[in-house]
């Protein structure tokens, strides 16, 4: 029996309520000009008709280059050569899309990154590659447990774009608090201990892959966290932003872009994890926490009581 605790949404379509699937069945009427949906389709067929000049962000969690089964459908490792060829069709439909001022974001594992960086070279400027300590790995008796991701961070013009680095400072606790005389040198005591808004960096260890527990965690195989999109959407756009997801999944930059005040269009093939994207979607305006985001920066990993504390003193 399933516990209690266990929040995972991972109901089956013939469970999902008829209204849930109307809102993602029913026809697009304009399609250029379709806001805060999930698309079920194909990307490389959507993508053609939407809309040029319209993105402020686009956030890419593409298959990587192994065998993968989503919902079914096969994703079939390819050779280098394939895997930059598909890589580049996907470059070249998005590239219409994008404002002149826009940022993207490219997931990836690092063997993948070796065929995928450089295609992203190609097309346009690397600002930073960002490594995800994601702890959560299969272990291997002949090599190294991969317990890591690259993000890369790319921008259309190689100085005009969007980065608020004041909105994703990280909360650190200060482990030897240093004085002054007598007065705390850039940090803060408080009730709930001595803590330090620190510069983000590029190495990012605060943050888990959801699991059972958490009201985010889905049944999607590679679900990425909303406290990770969170960070990038707070950097790399403003409030009324446009945000654009063609691999979707279960729709969490979606979610996040929606709890954060952005607009946002997400295309998957799996009706199944457009339902489960559209669920939380329904959920944000009862809901707009972002684990491991609180009072305007991001937390460490399992501080979230003291996270409630702050929240408490500020209520
Ligand atoms: C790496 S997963 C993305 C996971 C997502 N970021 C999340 O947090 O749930 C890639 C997704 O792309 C979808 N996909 C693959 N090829 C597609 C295509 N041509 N059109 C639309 N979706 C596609 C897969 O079904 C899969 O859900």
């Amino acid at each position: 029996m399933r516990s209690k605790r266990n929040k995972t949404i991972d109901f089956s379509l013939e469970e999902a309520s008829p209204e849930l699937l109307e809102q993602i069945l029913q026809p697009i009427k304009n399609i250029r000009g379709t806001r805060d949906k999930i698309i079920n389709g194909d990307s490389f067929k959507v993508m053609k008709k939407l809309s040029p000049h319209q993105v402020s962000l686009a956030l890419i969690d593409p298959p990587y280059n192994l065998n993968k089964q989503y919902d079914g459908l096969n994703f079939k490792k390819m050779t280098t050569e394939e895997y930059q060829e598909y890589t580049q069709k996907w470059i070249n439909l998005l590239k219409p899309l994008l404002k002149d001022n826009a940022s993207v974001y490219v997931f990836s594992d690092w063997a993948t990154s070796i065929s995928l960086a450089p295609v992203l070279a190609q097309n346009f400027t690397i600002q930073n590659r960002i490594t995800w300590q994601r702890e959560k790995g299969r272990g291997s008796q002949k090599n190294w447990k991969n317990g890591m991701e690259d993000i890369w961070f790319l921008t259309v013009d190689p100085n005009k774009y969007t980065f608020n680095v004041d909105r994703v400072k990280q909360r650190r606790q200060v482990v030897a608090p240093y004085k002054k005389d007598g007065v705390a040198k850039d940090w803060q005591a408080t009730s709930t201990g001595n803590f330090r808004d620190t510069m983000p960096s590029n190495f990012w260890d605060d943050i888990s892959i959801p699991y059972w527990s958490m009201p985010e965690n889905t049944g999607h195989p590679t679900q990425k966290p909303e406290k990770l999109l969170a960070k990038i959407i707070l950097a790399s756009s403003n409030p009324g932003d446009f945000i654009f997801d063609p691999f979707a999944g279960s729709g969490s930059s979606l979610v996040t872009a929606a709890k954060l005040n952005r607009h946002y269009l997400g295309i998957e093939q799996s009706l199944l994890y457009c339902a489960w994207g559209q669920y939380r979607l329904n959920q944000v305006k009862n809901d707009q926490t972002i684990q491991g985001y609180t009072d305007g920066v991001f937390w460490e990993r399992n501080t979230l009581a003291a996270q409630r504390k702050v929240m408490r003193h500020k209520n």
